[in-house]
């Protein structure tokens, strides 16, 4: 049974008792969000959660299908959901969380939003899955086209690692080359070529490579460091002729948040060019979420192709990966390079993208985000550092981080210094008291278009309170 009332939502946590009332804007979109939010700490009960895990440990790999859910690093055990609504999470034991994962990143637009849904519940009445061409899928490639400089044309997929997997081929079917440079700590989905210092899911589990890649898939991956482009330099030099691109994270989210300096960027750009290989930023985190052009609108540098996932799906499983016309133009049936998805360019899908993209348009959009989120990480490096912790962190729009260390954090050996054992006990502070934060410290945070400004100071006043523990 659930502790949430008309008047008020009460969520039971830890050992004491605790009242906080803030005002939560009521939205009559909304239908979750209550007036007053009061969590009573009297008992953070996780019965059922527990339950239903241990069962889900007997069916599934580690209880989960997929890894950083389980928790692992940051100790405890998992919470399992029953619903989620706007910027909330609410548990199968009737806790309610102000959500920052967003199902990792997809939410933007609040969860279940009621014009994605009801978009939504009008296309199911008129199929599925039509696996033929719809028109939906030409309003999303057009919308998709119009806002990110380096799409002229796109294919849609179902996932993250679909679109990257598939981008990697075109890389290597334009250029008739074989070798491309990552960066350490950057993930691009768990293709066997990209397993290799792949970030947050495979860093979260202490794993620096996974079992079961062999050798020649990841031979041809080359790694540099984030923001260092001499190493990059030093790729090409000793790879002459052989690079067939270079793919990264333009904002990494996965490594924690790591912003890239701007003349990074500019010189990838500057070295894909003179040594021929293609340039790819990996947006399926940063697309429609930092920028309505993605980070490479933000940050004014144009790759050649680019991979999206996410945000562009709005909750149903999307990827897409687009660039130039003449690169793309290689990808079958116009060109001889295979892809291909059942479910590929799915009616609900594009419906959902549509619609997230078309609220996304409304003025003011990314600004606001960028203001509230401002605000929370502001919030929480202050409360670290009153509470006299190395805290460093910041945010780009709707996308925030924050590590355990001094900064400047640039690169995945800058986030190594992170206390892990800290991030670990704040994690579970801030459950405790009705904030749901990313299970690992390796992962970037979000925000979305309905947190509201109280939700915010709400999360703020919890982390002072959990800093002030640690
Ligand atoms: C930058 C980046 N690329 C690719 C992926 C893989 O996407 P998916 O999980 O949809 O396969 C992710 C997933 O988090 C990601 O963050």
């Amino acid at each position: 049974m659930f502790a949430v009332s008309t008047s008020n939502v009460s969520t039971q946590f830890g050992t004491q008792t605790k009242k906080i009332s803030s005002s939560v804007r009521s939205r009559k979109s909304c239908h979750q969000q209550k007036k007053i939010v009061t969590i009573t700490k009297a008992a953070f009960k996780t019965d059922n959660s527990q339950r239903i895990f241990k069962e889900a440990q007997d069916l599934l790999p580690g209880g989960v299908n997929s890894p950083v859910r389980a928790f692992k690093s940051v100790g405890g055990q998992p919470i399992v959901f029953d619903r989620v609504k706007g910027p909330y999470a609410f548990d199968v034991d009737g806790n309610k969380y102000v959500d920052y994962v967003g199902s990792w990143g997809p939410a933007i637009c609040g969860h279940a939003n009621d014009q994605v849904n009801a978009a939504l519940i009008k296309q199911l009445e008129k199929g599925t899955s039509f696996g033929a061409p719809c028109e939906l899928e030409n309003t999303l490639a057009k919308m998709v086209i119009d806002r990110v400089p380096s799409v002229e044309m796109v294919r849609f997929c179902n996932s993250g690692t679909e679109a990257c997997l598939s981008v990697l081929r075109v890389m290597r079917a334009h250029t008739g080359r074989e070798k491309i440079i990552k960066f350490e700590g950057c993930y691009h989905g768990h293709a066997d070529p990209f397993l290799v210092q792949a970030g947050s899911g495979v860093m979260t589990l202490g794993l620096p490579d996974s079992p079961g890649v062999p050798k020649g898939a990841t031979g041809t991956t080359l790694c540099a460091s984030y923001n260092d482009i001499e190493s990059v330099k030093k790729i090409f030099a000793e790879n002459k002729d052989e690079i067939a691109g270079v793919i990264l994270e333009p904002v990494v989210g996965n490594s924690g948040f790591i912003v890239p300096d701007k003349s990074f960027l500019e010189g990838l750009r500057t070295e894909c060019d003179a040594n021929g290989a293609l340039l790819c930023f990996d947006e399926v985190m940063t697309g429609f979420r930092v920028d309505k052009g993605c980070a490479q609108a933000y940050f004014g540098v144009t790759p050649d192709l680019t991979t999206m996932g996410k945000v562009i799906g709005g909750g149903l499983p999307v990827g897409a990966y687009g660039g130039k016309r003449e690169i793309m133009e290689i990808v079958a049936p116009a060109g001889p390079m295979y892809q291909a998805g059942t479910l590929s360019g799915n009616p609900l899908a594009m419906t959902a993208g549509i619609e997230t993209l078309n609220i996304l348009s409304q003025p003011g959009a990314y600004e606001e985000m960028d203001r509230k989120t401002k605000t929370l990480i502001e919030g929480i490096l202050k409360a670290g550092k009153d509470n006299g912790h190395a805290v460093c962190g910041g945010n780009i729009r709707g996308m925030f981080g924050f590590f355990f260390c001094e900064g400047p954090v640039k690169s995945f050996q800058d986030a190594t210094k992170s206390d892990l054992d800290k991030f670990g006990r704040w994690h579970r502070g801030m459950l405790e008291r009705g904030v749901y934060l990313a299970p690992s410290q390796y992962e970037a945070g979000f925000t979305g278009m309905q947190h509201s400004d109280e939700d915010i100071a709400y999360t703020i006043k919890m982390a002072n309170e959990v800093m002030a523990t640690l």
